[in-house]
Protein backbone atom coordinates (compact mmCIF):
# COMPACT_ATOMS: atom_id res chain seq x y z
CA UNK A 1 0.00 0.00 0.00
CA UNK A 2 1.33 3.48 -1.22
CA UNK A 3 2.19 5.38 2.08
CA UNK A 4 -0.82 7.65 2.85
CA UNK A 5 -2.99 9.20 6.02
CA UNK A 6 -5.94 9.70 7.39
CA UNK A 7 -6.98 13.49 8.06
CA UNK A 8 -6.81 12.18 11.81
CA UNK A 9 -2.96 11.37 10.69
CA UNK A 10 -2.69 7.29 10.91
CA UNK A 11 -1.45 5.71 8.55
CA UNK A 12 -3.79 3.71 5.86
CA UNK A 13 -2.61 0.27 7.14
CA UNK A 14 -2.94 1.18 10.68
CA UNK A 15 -6.26 2.55 10.11
CA UNK A 16 -7.62 -0.07 7.70
CA UNK A 17 -5.99 -3.31 9.87
CA UNK A 18 -6.04 -2.59 13.59
CA UNK A 19 -8.45 1.20 13.57
CA UNK A 20 -11.09 0.48 12.06
CA UNK A 21 -11.99 -2.86 13.27
CA UNK A 22 -11.22 -1.33 16.57
CA UNK A 23 -13.44 1.25 16.18
CA UNK A 24 -16.50 -1.18 15.16
CA UNK A 25 -15.84 -3.58 17.46
CA UNK A 26 -15.99 -0.97 20.42
CA UNK A 27 -19.12 0.47 19.03
CA UNK A 28 -20.62 -3.05 18.91
CA UNK A 29 -19.92 -3.15 22.92
CA UNK A 30 -23.16 -3.63 24.12
CA UNK A 31 -24.09 -6.29 21.55
CA UNK A 32 -21.34 -7.95 22.05
CA UNK A 33 -21.86 -8.48 25.62
CA UNK A 34 -25.66 -9.06 25.18
CA UNK A 35 -25.62 -11.87 23.19
CA UNK A 36 -21.78 -13.37 24.59
CA UNK A 37 -20.60 -12.92 20.88
CA UNK A 38 -17.39 -14.32 20.01
CA UNK A 39 -14.62 -11.79 18.66
CA UNK A 40 -11.98 -13.63 15.86
CA UNK A 41 -9.31 -10.77 15.03
CA UNK A 42 -7.59 -12.08 11.74
CA UNK A 43 -4.00 -11.69 12.35
CA UNK A 44 -0.96 -13.23 10.62
CA UNK A 45 1.96 -15.26 11.16
CA UNK A 46 4.23 -11.76 9.96
CA UNK A 47 3.34 -10.71 13.31
CA UNK A 48 5.94 -12.75 14.30
CA UNK A 49 8.28 -10.94 12.50
CA UNK A 50 8.38 -7.24 14.42
CA UNK A 51 8.57 -6.11 17.78
CA UNK A 52 6.37 -2.89 18.79
CA UNK A 53 8.80 0.14 20.13
CA UNK A 54 5.58 2.26 21.63
CA UNK A 55 1.87 1.49 20.47
CA UNK A 56 0.90 5.50 19.97
CA UNK A 57 3.89 5.48 17.65
CA UNK A 58 2.76 2.58 15.75
CA UNK A 59 -0.71 4.82 14.42
CA UNK A 60 1.21 7.50 13.53
CA UNK A 61 4.62 6.83 12.02
CA UNK A 62 5.12 4.83 8.56
CA UNK A 63 7.40 2.50 9.00
CA UNK A 64 9.09 -0.62 7.11
CA UNK A 65 7.07 -3.47 7.70
CA UNK A 66 3.72 -1.85 8.86
CA UNK A 67 1.49 -4.35 7.60
CA UNK A 68 3.87 -7.07 10.36
CA UNK A 69 3.14 -4.02 12.83
CA UNK A 70 -0.88 -3.81 12.07
CA UNK A 71 -1.06 -7.97 12.22
CA UNK A 72 0.85 -7.88 15.90
CA UNK A 73 -1.42 -4.84 16.87
CA UNK A 74 -4.43 -7.28 15.66
CA UNK A 75 -3.43 -9.89 18.62
CA UNK A 76 -2.16 -7.42 20.97
CA UNK A 77 -6.22 -5.81 20.42
CA UNK A 78 -7.97 -9.61 20.67
CA UNK A 79 -5.96 -10.33 23.95
CA UNK A 80 -6.97 -6.75 25.52
CA UNK A 81 -10.52 -7.19 24.12
CA UNK A 82 -10.70 -10.56 26.20
CA UNK A 83 -9.09 -9.14 29.25
CA UNK A 84 -11.86 -6.51 29.45
CA UNK A 85 -15.03 -7.78 28.41
CA UNK A 86 -14.16 -11.74 28.87
CA UNK A 87 -15.58 -11.44 32.51
CA UNK A 88 -18.67 -10.15 30.95
CA UNK A 89 -19.17 -13.58 28.65
CA UNK A 90 -17.23 -12.31 25.59
CA UNK A 91 -14.57 -14.51 23.96
CA UNK A 92 -11.57 -12.44 22.15
CA UNK A 93 -9.15 -14.64 19.83
CA UNK A 94 -6.93 -13.80 17.30
CA UNK A 95 -6.63 -16.33 14.24
CA UNK A 96 -4.24 -17.15 11.48
CA UNK A 97 -5.78 -17.86 7.79
CA UNK A 98 -2.38 -19.10 6.59
CA UNK A 99 -1.33 -18.24 3.05
CA UNK A 100 -3.91 -17.92 0.91
CA UNK A 101 -4.66 -16.40 -2.46
CA UNK A 102 -7.37 -14.40 -2.15
CA UNK A 103 -7.41 -10.92 -3.49
CA UNK A 104 -5.17 -9.12 -0.74
CA UNK A 105 -1.49 -10.30 -3.53
CA UNK A 106 -4.02 -8.60 -6.09
CA UNK A 107 -2.72 -4.54 -5.04
CA UNK A 108 0.69 -5.55 -3.46
CA UNK A 109 3.60 -4.42 -6.24
CA UNK A 110 6.02 -6.92 -5.07
CA UNK A 111 3.17 -10.53 -5.67
CA UNK A 112 0.91 -9.13 -8.09
CA UNK A 113 2.35 -10.46 -10.87
CA UNK A 114 5.52 -12.41 -11.85
CA UNK A 115 6.92 -15.54 -10.48
CA UNK A 116 6.15 -14.75 -7.08
CA UNK A 117 2.55 -14.27 -8.33
CA UNK A 118 2.53 -18.08 -9.51
CA UNK A 119 3.97 -19.38 -6.40
CA UNK A 120 0.94 -18.05 -4.58
CA UNK A 121 -1.48 -19.31 -7.20
CA UNK A 122 0.39 -22.70 -7.04
CA UNK A 123 1.18 -23.52 -3.01
CA UNK A 124 -1.29 -21.44 -0.91
CA UNK A 125 -4.61 -22.26 -0.27
CA UNK A 126 -8.15 -21.13 -2.18
CA UNK A 127 -9.93 -18.76 0.22
CA UNK A 128 -12.38 -21.59 0.89
CA UNK A 129 -9.91 -23.41 2.41
CA UNK A 130 -7.76 -20.69 3.86
CA UNK A 131 -10.94 -19.65 6.05
CA UNK A 132 -11.51 -23.10 7.95
CA UNK A 133 -9.36 -21.61 11.04
CA UNK A 134 -10.78 -18.81 11.54
CA UNK A 135 -14.51 -20.36 11.38
CA UNK A 136 -13.07 -23.04 13.99
CA UNK A 137 -12.09 -19.95 15.92
CA UNK A 138 -15.43 -18.22 16.06
CA UNK A 139 -17.32 -21.65 16.43
CA UNK A 140 -15.19 -23.87 19.20
CA UNK A 141 -16.16 -24.61 22.35
CA UNK A 142 -14.49 -22.21 24.16
CA UNK A 143 -14.09 -23.61 27.78
CA UNK A 144 -13.66 -27.34 25.72
CA UNK A 145 -10.82 -25.97 24.58
CA UNK A 146 -8.27 -25.09 27.60
CA UNK A 147 -4.88 -25.86 27.03
CA UNK A 148 -3.94 -26.62 30.57
CA UNK A 149 -1.96 -29.94 31.53
CA UNK A 150 -3.00 -30.47 35.65
CA UNK A 151 -4.39 -26.83 36.18
CA UNK A 152 -1.19 -25.24 34.61
CA UNK A 153 -1.65 -23.27 31.43
CA UNK A 154 0.01 -24.88 28.75
CA UNK A 155 0.32 -21.23 26.68
CA UNK A 156 1.35 -18.35 28.97
CA UNK A 157 -2.67 -17.31 29.59
CA UNK A 158 -5.40 -19.91 28.98
CA UNK A 159 -7.53 -17.36 27.79
CA UNK A 160 -5.90 -15.64 25.33
CA UNK A 161 -5.83 -17.76 22.03
CA UNK A 162 -4.12 -17.52 19.12
CA UNK A 163 -5.41 -19.97 16.69
CA UNK A 164 -3.58 -21.51 13.65
CA UNK A 165 -3.53 -24.15 11.12
CA UNK A 166 -2.08 -26.77 9.83
CA UNK A 167 1.74 -26.61 9.75
CA UNK A 168 1.22 -23.33 10.72
CA UNK A 169 1.07 -24.66 14.12
CA UNK A 170 4.91 -26.33 14.28
CA UNK A 171 6.82 -25.95 17.51
CA UNK A 172 9.70 -24.30 15.61
CA UNK A 173 7.21 -21.38 14.35
CA UNK A 174 5.47 -21.14 17.52
CA UNK A 175 7.91 -20.87 20.02
CA UNK A 176 10.51 -18.86 18.44
CA UNK A 177 10.01 -15.10 17.82
CA UNK A 178 10.54 -14.50 13.99
CA UNK A 179 12.52 -11.35 14.78
CA UNK A 180 15.77 -10.32 13.57
CA UNK A 181 16.36 -6.40 13.92
CA UNK A 182 19.00 -4.33 14.62
CA UNK A 183 19.89 -4.10 18.53
CA UNK A 184 19.20 -7.75 18.73
CA UNK A 185 22.18 -10.54 19.89
CA UNK A 186 23.53 -13.20 17.51
CA UNK A 187 21.86 -15.66 19.44
CA UNK A 188 18.35 -13.90 19.00
CA UNK A 189 19.39 -13.12 15.11
CA UNK A 190 19.86 -16.72 14.75
CA UNK A 191 16.51 -17.97 16.01
CA UNK A 192 15.14 -15.47 13.75
CA UNK A 193 17.05 -17.35 11.03
CA UNK A 194 16.23 -20.74 12.10
CA UNK A 195 12.24 -18.97 11.86
CA UNK A 196 12.56 -17.67 8.70
CA UNK A 197 13.20 -20.31 7.08
CA UNK A 198 10.73 -22.87 8.76
CA UNK A 199 8.30 -20.33 8.43
CA UNK A 200 9.07 -20.14 4.17
CA UNK A 201 8.74 -24.44 4.37
CA UNK A 202 5.28 -24.18 6.07
CA UNK A 203 4.15 -21.46 3.84
CA UNK A 204 4.81 -23.78 0.59
CA UNK A 205 3.79 -26.98 1.49
CA UNK A 206 0.72 -26.43 4.27
CA UNK A 207 -1.98 -26.43 1.32
CA UNK A 208 -0.15 -28.42 -1.04
CA UNK A 209 0.12 -31.39 2.06
CA UNK A 210 -3.56 -31.21 3.18
CA UNK A 211 -4.46 -31.36 -0.48
CA UNK A 212 -2.30 -34.18 -1.37
CA UNK A 213 -3.40 -35.63 1.75
CA UNK A 214 -6.92 -34.90 0.78
CA UNK A 215 -7.41 -33.60 4.12
CA UNK A 216 -5.94 -35.96 6.54
CA UNK A 217 -2.33 -33.95 7.30
CA UNK A 218 -2.24 -30.03 7.71
CA UNK A 219 -5.88 -29.67 8.99
CA UNK A 220 -6.16 -29.32 12.43
CA UNK A 221 -6.73 -25.75 14.21
CA UNK A 222 -5.62 -25.14 17.70
CA UNK A 223 -4.12 -22.67 20.10
CA UNK A 224 -0.60 -21.74 19.58
CA UNK A 225 2.00 -19.54 21.64
CA UNK A 226 1.97 -16.38 19.50
CA UNK A 227 4.83 -13.91 19.80
CA UNK A 228 6.36 -13.42 22.65
CA UNK A 229 5.62 -9.34 22.87
CA UNK A 230 1.43 -10.02 22.49
CA UNK A 231 1.42 -11.14 26.29
CA UNK A 232 2.35 -7.66 26.78
CA UNK A 233 -0.72 -6.54 29.11
CA UNK A 234 0.91 -2.88 29.24
CA UNK A 235 2.02 -2.66 25.60
CA UNK A 236 -1.87 -4.10 24.91
CA UNK A 237 -3.74 -1.51 27.12
CA UNK A 238 -1.36 1.30 25.94
CA UNK A 239 -2.76 0.28 22.59
CA UNK A 240 -5.94 0.55 23.31
CA UNK A 241 -6.25 3.22 25.06
CA UNK A 242 -4.31 5.35 21.80
CA UNK A 243 -6.65 3.96 19.94
CA UNK A 244 -9.99 5.22 21.67
CA UNK A 245 -8.23 8.23 21.93
CA UNK A 246 -7.66 8.49 17.98
CA UNK A 247 -11.40 6.77 17.68
CA UNK A 248 -12.83 9.47 20.36
CA UNK A 249 -14.06 6.41 22.32
CA UNK A 250 -14.30 6.13 25.94
CA UNK A 251 -11.16 3.92 27.19
CA UNK A 252 -13.88 2.10 29.14
CA UNK A 253 -16.01 -0.65 27.44
CA UNK A 254 -19.44 0.93 26.97
CA UNK A 255 -21.42 -2.03 28.81
N1 LIG B 1 -4.16 -14.06 2.23
C1 LIG B 1 -3.24 -14.47 3.11
O1 LIG B 1 -2.34 -15.28 2.78
C2 LIG B 1 -3.30 -13.96 4.51
C3 LIG B 1 -2.34 -14.46 5.41
C4 LIG B 1 -2.38 -14.03 6.73
C5 LIG B 1 -3.36 -13.12 7.12
N2 LIG B 1 -4.27 -12.65 6.23
C6 LIG B 1 -5.28 -11.70 6.72
O2 LIG B 1 -6.58 -12.09 6.31
C7 LIG B 1 -7.44 -10.95 6.32
C8 LIG B 1 -8.31 -10.98 5.09
O3 LIG B 1 -7.48 -10.86 3.96
P1 LIG B 1 -7.69 -11.71 2.64
O4 LIG B 1 -6.45 -12.49 2.41
O5 LIG B 1 -9.01 -12.42 2.70
O6 LIG B 1 -7.67 -10.57 1.54
P2 LIG B 1 -8.83 -9.91 0.68
O7 LIG B 1 -9.63 -10.96 0.00
O8 LIG B 1 -8.15 -8.90 -0.18
O9 LIG B 1 -9.72 -9.22 1.76
C9 LIG B 1 -9.32 -8.01 2.34
C10 LIG B 1 -10.56 -7.23 2.71
O10 LIG B 1 -10.15 -5.96 3.26
C11 LIG B 1 -10.89 -4.95 2.62
N3 LIG B 1 -10.09 -3.72 2.54
C12 LIG B 1 -8.88 -3.57 1.96
N4 LIG B 1 -8.48 -2.29 2.06
C13 LIG B 1 -9.47 -1.63 2.68
C14 LIG B 1 -9.66 -0.28 3.07
N5 LIG B 1 -8.72 0.65 2.84
N6 LIG B 1 -10.81 0.04 3.71
C15 LIG B 1 -11.74 -0.89 3.95
N7 LIG B 1 -11.62 -2.19 3.62
C16 LIG B 1 -10.50 -2.55 2.98
C17 LIG B 1 -11.20 -5.46 1.23
O11 LIG B 1 -12.34 -4.82 0.76
P3 LIG B 1 -12.72 -4.83 -0.82
O12 LIG B 1 -13.09 -6.23 -1.15
O13 LIG B 1 -13.87 -3.88 -0.87
O14 LIG B 1 -11.49 -4.37 -1.53
C18 LIG B 1 -11.45 -6.94 1.49
O15 LIG B 1 -12.77 -7.21 1.87
C19 LIG B 1 -6.54 -9.73 6.43
O16 LIG B 1 -6.61 -9.25 7.76
C20 LIG B 1 -5.14 -10.30 6.17
O17 LIG B 1 -4.15 -9.57 6.86
C21 LIG B 1 -4.26 -13.06 4.93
Amino acid sequence: MKKAFTSDGVGAIAQTNHLGPYTLTRLLEKKLVASKARVVTVASVTHRTTVMADARAFLTDWRSGYYEHSKLANVLFAYELQRRLGNRGVTSCAADPGGVRSHIWDSSPMFKSGWKKAMIDFFYSPPVDGCQGVVHAATVDWNADRKSANGTPVMPADDLRYYSRGLFTSPLLCNLDGYRGKGFSSGQQAKGLVWGLSTLFTSLWDWPLRKLSGGLLASTTKPVRSATQTYDAKLAAELWEASAEVAKLPVAPQV
